[in-house]
């Protein structure tokens, strides 16, 4: 097994479909009365936020105090970061407390292979600017082989904007490596230059590309990243974004029956997703939340030495 998680692209077939096999495993604890396991038990999980977070942090959370661990939380705001404390400094602290794991989401892209340099244990991914989101990766395919039971094979479009999105890159690598067809939809402007050397197709017509698609997954439009001035060299408005990107009621019929809705979270609704399609029966994503605790319980357990 990987001593850390950095990147979905680092994971071969084999590891990846025993993180999801093992995720299967833990899953099955949520209908247990007591859906506590003891694997971890004396082991401590950091969790060291520099960005925002409602899923993965919680879902973490949750996954190390399922397996008993003991969990510290540390959020950058209202720490000594704001008085200059570095991200290396942080850290040795934090391994000075007797961090066995550390899961880190960091605006900078690399930031978690610096942290794996610094520190003994094991380092976790949990998003790195717009480069990866390993841990959102494997639980959007356990969602897509549970909804469609593989993953060979299947055409996945995921939809809207690629250039800003970690979980499109971590989505790409992985479900290229197991066997899935991924295209990319999304205006030129919204793929990354060098977009033609992913393992991916690309589209600019959504229209075109539903009709064969098992799984259509939404991105959320970064607002955050289109900074003020640079916002109308994207894509004209919101509302011309929504009608050519936008999946709405119209969009979810011109899908196959058996085509399942993924949507990484947070969503902006009524903008890449309508609320009609985000609480109908096809869309997996509250269930993409519930996976996600599965998965990180089967990324820590197997990441800190345990045997499946
Ligand atoms: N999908 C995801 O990473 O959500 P959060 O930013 O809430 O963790």
């Amino acid at each position: 097994m990987i001593r850390h998680l950095l990147a979905a692209g680092d994971l071969d077939a084999s590891t990846a479909t025993r993180m999801l096999d093992t995720a299967g495993e833990m899953a099955s604890l949520a209908d247990r009365e007591v859906k506590k396991l003891p694997t971890l038990r004396g082991r401590t999980v950091v969790n060291l936020f520099y960005e925002d977070s409602t899923r993965t942090r919680t879902s973490f959370e949750v996954a190390a105090k399922r397996l008993s661990a003991d969990v510290i939380n540390f959020s950058a705001k209202g720490s000594s970061v704001s008085k200059g404390e570095s991200l290396k400094d942080t850290a040795l602290t934090l391994q000075a407390m007797g961090a066995d794991a550390v899961v880190i989401r960091h605006s900078a892209s690399g930031a978690p292979y610096r942290l794996a340099q610094w520190i003994r244990g094991c380092v976790v991914n949990a998003g790195d600017g717009t480069h990866e989101h390993p841990t959102q990766a494997l639980l959007d395919a356990y969602t897509m082989r549970s909804r469609l039971g593989r993953l060979a094979g299947l055409n996945v479009a995921i939809v809207g904007d690629v250039l800003h999105s970690r979980v499109a890159r971590s989505n790409v690598a992985l479900l290229h490596t197991l066997g899935a067809k991924v295209t990319l939809v999304a205006p030129p402007t919204l793929l990354p230059v060098g977009v033609g050397a992913w393992p991916c197709a690309t589209s600019y017509d959504l229209d075109a590309t539903l009709p064969d698609s098992d799984v259509v997954m939404m991105l959320r439009v970064q607002r955050e990243r289109l900074t003020a001035g640079w916002r109308d060299s994207f894509f004209p408005s919101e509302r011309e974004y929504s009608r050519r990107y936008g999946l709405d009621a119209a969009r979810l019929r011109r899908m196959p029956d058996h085509a399942i809705v993924m949507h990484p979270g947070p969503m902006n609704r009524g903008v890449e997703i309508t609320a009609e399609v985000a609480d109908s029966p096809r869309s997996t994503i509250v269930e993409q939340v519930a996976n996600g605790v599965s998965v990180r319980m089967a990324v820590l357990y197997l990441l800190l030495g345990g045997s499946s």
